[in-house]
């Protein structure tokens, strides 16, 4: 291991000679003590120990953990209805299931807010409070910085220094248990004073009440409880306690500026929840769809007209270009006068039917387009050097897009969801539309096959939660298998006409939200999207674009091709360019410009800026560099190689624990599925190799790094590609994990394995 690291080796991370270890350690070691390469033996016992509990394994569907029944906690918009548990296999969601872990005691939903619960003794969870606390595990310390700041960045040098030194403290004491207090009151034992709620210091008022693993922050000692002094005891059930509202606080979170318009609750920053009642009514196919029928089939309509004309006429037509032709009145008239058609009409009163439909047909061709939008209707995308975050499946939830808006990303995508399970109602797929009040521009992307699915999601996407949604996304280059084989993702890259179906069908179901559409360069090595970009704006009226520079096959092996996503962008200016060339004198106004936005490496600031110069786009869409490095939007708007230290990197961390908590639950059950994406996060992140250990910059995002150790132990520790070392990070801030706890990544980030990436 003597060799210089001067010279560059493509694939390999320059890493400096001293900070060069023979091999990754099993397990860091101690952060008080050495550095990792002298791990203590009494943590490679803990990671023995660990190993064999990792082979039981737990399991309930996974859906489970991402659905929203937590938010019972806060709106209850959904929760009345949530559907029912049900193991839901999708992509890579497979056979990789997570324990759902909650209390032992199931208290009431009421009680634990602080409630008095209507069902009194005929309600099925528990009113016992005092049990509920004596059983309650101790709270898990949590620091924040002040109320007032966000983020260490808006601190000044010393408030910054002082708040990483206590965090990097609290991450050491949280790995040496101290001396266990004999507890002087059973039923106020778990309390911590020194801890604090996510919940409680962004909003003055914590939803989770009594079940919150950070109690000791909002609850008030009134006496000891009744297991000191008997009916002496006051506070809520004799407990000796009080839940606490911070009364200003939550006035002036209530009060908040508003960042987004359609805000649905003032006690609740997220928005995007289905009204009540239409999850039902999908699931039990009741919903009444007032568009999707009627463009469904004049699709089919117009491709049967296509396909009957001879090849001439067909390749000149303008059948089947520009905004659909829909004529709603006329299909209603036709279901009424269908309906009123007795099953036994005589032959006369079919005559008279048909005459009937015959006329309406003939009279409706002169209005025949009515009610269709123009692209002119839509609303238009103005992006240019928006710094957009991909849509990402699993790791894009919403507390990460929330971390990186807190670093400067502008687009968000939220993650693929199937259009038939949007359709049916269920919870999960639901959930991923769910929106972060201060995400600027939101859109969600949808993943299907054909219009007949597509086109009712769109419609039932707009109607329901079309106020929060900037734009919808179709995903045109998800590799994987499961998705492909159904016709879905990237197979629709192979199938353009279809395409053009979906778009300009979905483009009517969504009325004036735009429809963005996102490409690979072909399924195989051939390069086919430019054929796409010709048409898919003047023809179907896409009103932006997406291209990863990587075919379906590759997935993310190879560079990603910036020349040819130049060449599909040149594609798409030449086409509006004629377009608007040959209707200058018709009545139509001049086609503006839509968004084009290349995808593939952007690791830095210095990608960015080529890409931008050079491929012609107006701007780049990121994802593993986020992933990696969620600081990627801050170095690329302030123009830097950010050295990041680990503490800072330790801060992010307890960010996302944060903003996890306040989205899925400070519970039991929030905290482990805040643990859950938290190791998800870690499995990108460790990847990151700090600047300062490398012998220059820029460094490539596939670069990997020969085993290393960092310049200080947390640096090492966040190195670590070992999933034990994720868990014991997120311990620190979420307690112990519990005993069939066991976290496998789902995309194998660690590995670097190229092919192991196969999402998008
Ligand atoms: C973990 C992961 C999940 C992804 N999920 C999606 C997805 O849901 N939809 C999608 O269109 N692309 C998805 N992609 C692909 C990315 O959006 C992006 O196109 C691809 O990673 C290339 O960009 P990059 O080089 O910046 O990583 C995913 C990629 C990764 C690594
Ligand atoms: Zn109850
Ligand atoms: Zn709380």
């Amino acid at each position: 291991m003597s060799t210089t690291h001067s010279a560059y080796k493509p694939g390999t991370a320059p890493i400096k000679a001293e900070f060069l270890v023979p091999s990754w350690p099993a397990r860091s070691g101690s952060l008080q003590g050495e550095n990792a390469a002298t791990a203590s033996a009494e943590s490679c016992d803990t990671s023995v120990a660990q190993g064999q509990v990792e082979t039981a394994s737990y399991q309930i569907a996974d859906g489970a953990t991402t659905e929203m029944p937590k938010q019972d906690t806060s709106t209850g918009t959904l929760s009345a209805e949530a559907e029912p548990k049900r193991k839901r296999a999708r992509g890579q969601n497979k056979g990789r299931q997570f324990a759902r872990m909650d209390d032992d005691i199931a208290l009431c939903a009421n009680l634990a807010k602080g409630r008095v619960c209507e069902f009194a003794d005929t309600c099925k969870f528990s009113h016992d409070l005092c049990a509920y606390l004596t059983h309650k595990p101790r709270d898990i310390p949590f620091i924040a910085p002040p109320a007032d700041k966000d983020r260490v960045q808006q601190m000044n040098e010393s408030e910054r220094s002082a708040y990483l030194d206590a965090l990097y403290a609290q991450a050491v004491a949280s790995e040496t248990p101290g001396p266990t207090e004999a507890a002087s009151d059973p039923i106020q034992h778990s309390l911590r004073d020194d801890t604090q709620c996510p919940y409680f210091r962004e909003r003055g008022a914590c939803p989770i009440g009594w079940k919150c693993r950070f109690l000791g922050a909002h609850v008030r000692r009134v006496s000891p409880s009744k297991a000191v002094v008997g009916d002496e005891a006051q506070g809520m059930l004799q407990t000796g306690l009080e839940l606490v509202v911070d009364d200003a606080r939550y006035a002036a979170y209530l009060h908040r500026p508003s960042l987004f318009a359609h805000r649905q609750h003032a006690d609740n920053d997220e928005v995007n929840w289905l009204p009540p009642g239409v999850a039902r009514s999908l699931r039990t196919k009741k919903y009444v769809y007032e568009k999707a029928p009627v463009i469904v089939s004049t699709l089919q309509q117009e491709s049967q007209a296509l396909q009957a004309m001879p090849p001439s006429e067909a390749a000149s037509t303008s059948l089947g270009k520009g905004p659909l032709r829909v004529n709603y009145a006329l299909a209603k008239t036709e279901a009424e006068l269908s309906a009123a058609l007795p099953r036994d009409a005589s032959p006369d009163t079919l005559e008279a039917y048909e005459d009937a439909l015959r006329n309406a047909r003939d009279g409706s061709d002169a209005a025949a387009d009515t009610a269709r939008v123009r692209p002119s209707e839509k609303r238009r995308l103005r992006w240019h050097g928006d710094l957009y975050l991909a849509p990402l499946t699993t790791t894009g939830n919403l507390p990460f897009r929330r971390l990186c808006a807190s670093f400067g990303s502008d687009i968000h995508c939220g993650e693929m969801g199937m259009a038939e399970a949007f359709t049916q109602g269920h919870a999960s797929e639901w959930s991923l539309v769910r929106r972060w009040e201060g995400e600027r521009i939101f859109g969600t992307q949808i993943c299907g096959a054909k219009p007949d699915f597509l086109v009712p999601a769109a419609e039932v996407l707009a109607r329901e939660v079309g106020a929060g949604l900037d734009f919808v996304d179709v995903n045109c280059g998800c590799p994987i298998d499961l998705v492909y084989n159904k016709g879905a993702g990237s197979a629709l890259l192979d199938h353009v006409s279809k395409l053009g179906r979906i778009v300009r069908g979905m483009s009517e179901a969504l009325g004036e939200i735009p429809l963005t559409i996102k490409l690979r360069t072909g399924t195989t090595a051939k390069l086919t999207t430019h054929k796409i970009f010709a048409r898919a704006q003047t023809e179907w009226g896409v009103g932006g674009i997406t291209l990863h520079g990587r075919s379906r096959k590759q997935r993310y092996k190879n560079d990603a091709n910036w020349d040819y996503i130049r060449t599909c962008a040149d594609t798409l200016r030449e086409s509006v360019r004629t377009w608007n060339e040959e209707s200058r004198h018709a009545d139509e106004p001049e086609m503006a410009p839509i968004p084009i936005y290349g995808n593939g490496d952007v690791y830095g600031w210095r990608d960015y800026e080529a890409h931008m110069t050079e491929a012609h786009v107006d701007g780049t869409m990121i994802a593993r560099g986020a992933l990696i490095k969620p600081w990627i939007f801050t170095e690329i708007k302030e123009r830097r190689d950010w050295d990041i230290s680990s503490r800072e990197r330790l801060d992010m961390v307890r960010q996302f624990a944060s903003y996890g908590l306040t989205h899925w639950g400070a519970d039991t059950q929030g905290i482990n599925t805040t643990r859950r994406f938290l190791c998800e996060m870690l499995s990108f992140t460790h990847r990151y190799v700090p600047l300062g250990v490398l012998e220059h910059v820029p460094v490539r995002m596939n670069d990997r790094p020969p085993p290393f150790e960092g310049r200080d132990p947390l640096e090492t520790l966040l190195s670590s590609p070992s999933a034990q070392d994720w868990t014991r990070i997120a311990d620190m801030f979420l307690g112990p994990a519990p005993d069939n706890w066991r976290f496998t990544p789902k995309h194998k980030s660690n590995s670097f394995d190229d092919a192991s990436e196969s999402q998008g």
